[in-house]
C-alpha cells in the first residue's frame, strides 16, 4: 500500500525506525542495535502510536536475545531487557500484549534457537498488524461510503485527534486505511485534523502522511471541533486508541473526550478504530483502571517546530517560565460516547456483548 514501513529489518539485522520527533520537516532514521535503544525509541517518542511501540518493544527483545547470546550474558539479561521495556510507556497496552507474545515465543526456547525465534516472533508481530489495518479499513470503508451516499457523493468531512495513522502502526494505520481506501476508491474526502497539543501528532505526522497520501486535509487548533459540528461541518468522528476495556471505554490523546462530547451533543458519529491488539479484556472500568501517563510539563511550556526565522528546528516558550504546566498524555471516553468500535473482524457496538459478539473467545 504504501512506499515505506515505519520499522523494518537492515541488512545486518538490526531495526531501523524514523525519528518521528524531526517529521514533518526532516527524515532521520535511527538504527536500533542494543534493547536500550528500543527503549529509548519508546521513552523518548523516537517512536509512538500503540501498535508501532508494540513492534518496537518485540524487536527490543530480539536485540536483548542477539545481545545475550553475542556477548555471554547471564539468563537474567533477558528478564532485565522484559523490565526495562515494560516500564517504557504506561499507557499502550499493545506495549504489554506484545511483550507477552514474545515471553511465550520464547518460552522453552533452547539458548541456540533464542535468537532465530525472537526474531521470528518479533516479524510476526510486524505482518500481524499490517493485515489487521488493512482490514480495519476493509471494515471501516463502508461507513463512508454510507455518508458519501447521503451526501449524493458530496465530499464527507472527517474529523481526527492525534496520529492514529500508519506513523503510529506498520502500515496503514487505523483510521487512516478507511480513508486511503476510501481515497483509493474515489470518493470524496476531507479529513480535519486536530493539532493535538502538546506535542502535534496531528500537525506534524498526520498532517504528513495525508499530504503524502495526496488525502485533502485541513489542520485545525484542538478547539475548533464543537464550532465545525455546529455547523454541519463534520460527517464523522474517527480517533485511535492506545487501549480500550471490554466494555468499550477508550483510552487515546488527551483531548479525544471532549471531541466525543461535541460528538455526541451534535448527533455525529463517533468512531473508534483499533486492532484487537488494543483491547485490554483484563479490566472493564477505563476511568478507574486504565494508568494515563503524565509526560514533562515542559511539552507544555515549550513549543516544537521549524523556526520562521531560522529554518532550524526550535523550542519556543509560550508562557512564564517560572509557571508550572500538567501534562497528562491521555483521557478515557467512556463507552456511552462511543457510536461503535471499527477492528479487523468488523464494526462492533462499544459494549462487553458487542466486543464480545466479534471476540467470543474472549468471553
Ligand atoms: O503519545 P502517542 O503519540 O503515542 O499517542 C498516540 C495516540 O494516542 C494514538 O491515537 C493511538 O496510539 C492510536 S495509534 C494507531
Amino acid at each position: 500500500m504504501s512506499a515505506f514501513r515505519t520499522i523494518w529489518p537492515t541488512e545486518d539485522r538490526y531495526v531501523e525506525v524514523i525519528d518521528q520527533r524531526q517529521l514533518p520537516h526532516e527524515w532521520v532514521v535511527v538504527k536500533l542495535k542494543t534493547y536500550t535503544d528500543a527503549e529509548k525509541a519508546i521513552k523518548d517518542m523516537i517512536v509512538r502510536g500503540a501498535p508501532l511501540i508494540g513492534a518496537t518493544a518485540a524487536y527490543g527483545i530480539y536485540l536483548a536475545a542477539r545481545e545475550m547470546t553475542e556477548q555471554g550474558h547471564e539468563p537474567v539479561f533477558m528478564d532485565e531487557a522484559f523490565n526495562a521495556l515494560r516500564n517504557s510507556r504506561p499507557t499502550a497496552v499493545n506495549l504489554f500484549w506484545a511483550l507477552d507474545k514474545m515471553r511465550n515465543a520464547l518460552k522453552d526456547c533452547p539458548a541456540s534457537e533464542l535468537v532465530e525465534t525472537a526474531w521470528n516472533a518479533a516479524e510476526d508481530i510486524v505482518k500481524e498488524d499490517i493485515e489487521t489495518c488493512r482490514m480495519i479499513g476493509v471494515h471501516g470503508l463502508p461507513l463512508i461510503e454510507a455518508i458519501a451516499a447521503k451526501k449524493q457523493g458530496e465530499t464527507v468531512n472527517i474529523l481526527t485527534h492525534c496520529n492514529a495513522g500508519m506513523l503510529g502502526c506498520i502500515e496503514w494505520g487505523t483510521i487512516t486505511s478507511p480513508i486511503y481506501q476510501a481515497v483509493e476508491k474515489g470518493l470524496k474526502v476531507h479529513v480535519w485534523v486536530d493539532e493535538t497539543r502538546p506535542r502535534n501528532q496531528g500537525a506534524n505526522l498526520t498532517c504528513y502522511e495525508l499530504t503524502r497520501h495526496g488525502v485533502h486535509h485541513t489542520l485545525i487548533v484542538d478547539n475548533t471541533g464543537g464550532h465545525l459540528m455546529q455547523h454541519g461541518m463534520v460527517d464523522l468522528v474517527i480517533v485511535g486508541t492506545d487501549r480500550t476495556t471490554r466494555k468499550g471505554d477508550v483510552a487515546n490523546k488527551i483531548g479525544t473526550y471532549l471531541k466525543a462530547l461535541a460528538a455526541n451533543d451534535n448527533n455525529i458519529p463517533f468512531y473508534v478504530a483499533l486492532p484487537s491488539t488494543t483491547l485490554d479484556w483484563t479490566i472493564s472500568d477505563g476511568l478507574r483502571e486504565i494508568p494515563i501517563e503524565e509526560r514533562n510539563q515542559d511539552e507544555v511550556k515549550y513549543v516544537v517546530g521549524k523556526s520562521r526565522r531560522s529554518g532550524i528546528m526550535d523550542e519556543v516558550l509560550v508562557c512564564p517560565e517560572t509557571t508550572k504546566a500538567s501534562n497528562y498524555g491521555f483521557d478515557v471516553t467512556p463507552a456511552r460516547l462511543v457510536t461503535a468500535l471499527i477492528t479487523e473482524r468488523g464494526v462492533c457496538p462499544a459494549t462487553e456483548e458487542g466486543l464480545l459478539s466479534l471476540f467470543p473467545e474472549h468471553a
